[in-house]
């Protein structure tokens, strides 16, 4: 990773641990902040990647935190956040729990903007996993930018126009193509691969995904931008056509009686 590449990281990383209103997150702390108490629990933040939300967690609730991620460079730079800011709750390791089990339980574990970058079959074998680590009367909080909003699922960033996962595959390569640039991550290390890497999550996909895991939706938000307007605000827009309106879904899982 380069000096540039690992500052950018260290900058963006720092931005969604301190910064409130930080670009996409600060719907997902609202609503971590109503529905869930983190104080006394251990959590686990599975594909903490460079750590921002992980040392959120550690330092809005008295709880003790696990980031798990299996990029190095992402690990690295969260490491180095911790220590920039003496935060003490807080451990990061790079695994991949398909390989290495974790032994503990957990009473929360947040994949955060993760589901939507893992192979199907891999996620499946994930959630199967992960579920051993539940403790019981634990969560499992997915949330993720569902493919048909108008983000696509990250892509409108990278080509700057909405629901651009509609245009034929060959215009749309091009223009990711055109605007490809070096990422901080090792495992996914330019735009083009990072988009090579999503799996089109929606969430009849995910329910799929929980398939034999044990584990069911006990919760689920889908958020919009029209839920600023107050006769859309607590609105649900999970239906054609306005389910395209969708940019964030929020899903709680338990495991199953
Ligand atoms: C878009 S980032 C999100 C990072 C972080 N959760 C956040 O909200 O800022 C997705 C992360 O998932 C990680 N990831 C992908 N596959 C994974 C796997 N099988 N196990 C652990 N982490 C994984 C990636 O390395 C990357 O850091």
């Amino acid at each position: 990773m380069t000096q540039a590449m690992y500052e950018e990281g260290l900058a963006y990383a720092e931005s969604n641990f301190k910064d409130e209103h930080a670009a996409h997150l600060h719907v997902d702390k609202k609503l971590i902040r109503e529905k869930f108490n983190m104080d006394g629990k251990k959590v686990l933040d599975f594909g903490c990647g460079m750590g921002g939300m992980s040392l959120w967690y550690a330092t809005n609730f008295k709880c003790q935190v696990l980031g798990i991620d299996i990029d190095r460079h992402h690990v690295k730079i969260a490491n180095d956040l911790k220590d920039r800011h003496k935060v003490h709750n807080v451990n990061f390791e790079v695994r991949n729990v398909l390989d290495q089990p974790l032994d503990e339980k957990y009473d929360f574990i947040v994949l955060n903007d993760v589901a939507e970058h893992i192979h199907l079959p891999i996620l499946k074998r994930i959630f199967q996993a992960l579920s051993k680590n539940l403790a019981n009367n634990g969560g499992i909080y997915v949330s993720y930018p569902p493919w048909r909003s108008p983000y696509a699922s990250h892509v409108q960033h990278v080509v700057g126009i909405p629901w651009c996962q509609f245009l034929p595959e060959g215009v749309l390569l091009k223009m990711i193509e055109k605007n490809n640039r070096q990422i901080v991550g090792e495992e996914e290390s330019d735009l083009l691969q990072a988009y090579k890497g999503l799996n089109h999550l929606t969430n009849s996909k995910l329910m799929n995904a929980l398939e034999g895991s044990g584990l069911k939706p006990v919760y689920r938000k889908s958020h919009s931008f029209v839920n600023k307007f107050e006769p859309f605000k607590n609105a649900n827009l999970r239906f054609f056509p306005l389910d395209f309106l969708v940019t964030k879904e929020f899903v709680l899982l338990e495991k199953a009686a």
